[in-house]
């Protein structure tokens, strides 16, 4: 059984209430709800972490290697900044699924840009909560492509 490590950066913590007309009126505990459900019918653990502190988030990362086959992570603004996120991820080397609520293109130049991308197997962005859900499925579709090919 696969288990999967979510992470969720900063300001996704106000999910609900912060700015729905962009991340919906979702709150983040039932986002998390919704991955559970679709782990269990994938047969999948998930265990998810936010923080609002870089740091926080690579040591989470750092401490995946021990623990999880695979990391589905929307790093918020992080995204957009953090060198040390990309290097943590690209250092433990675990399959790394990116999303995103909102369609990052469609938004402010800034948002254009991600430095988790080039390190992960791909990026899904735009599909509000389902972005969670297909992240995970693209994830777990990918570690068992990854079993079947190294038995
Ligand atoms: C976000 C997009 C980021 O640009 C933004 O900073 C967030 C949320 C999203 O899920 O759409 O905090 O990652």
């Amino acid at each position: 059984m696969f288990s999967i490590l979510v992470l969720h950066g900063p300001n996704l913590n106000l999910l609900g209430q912060r700015e729905p007309g962009i991340y919906g009126s979702l709150t983040l505990e039932a986002i998390d709800r919704q991955l559970e459900e679709a782990a269990a019918v994938l047969q999948v653990t998930v265990s998810s972490l936010q923080s609002n502190h870089e740091g926080f988030l690579v040591d989470a990362i750092h401490d995946a290697l021990e623990q999880y086959h695979g990391i589905l992570i929307n790093a918020g603004a992080y995204t957009h900044t953090s060198i040390a996120l990309r290097d943590a991820i690209a250092a433990v080397a675990l399959p790394t699924v990116e999303v995103h609520l909102s369609n990052i293109y469609r938004r402010e130049p800034f948002r254009h840009h991600s430095y988790i991308a080039p390190v992960a197997i791909g990026q899904i962005s735009g599909f509000g909560a389902d972005s969670y859900r297909l992240g995970l499925h693209a994830l777990v579709h990918h570690l068992k492509q990854l079993e079947l090919s190294t038995g």
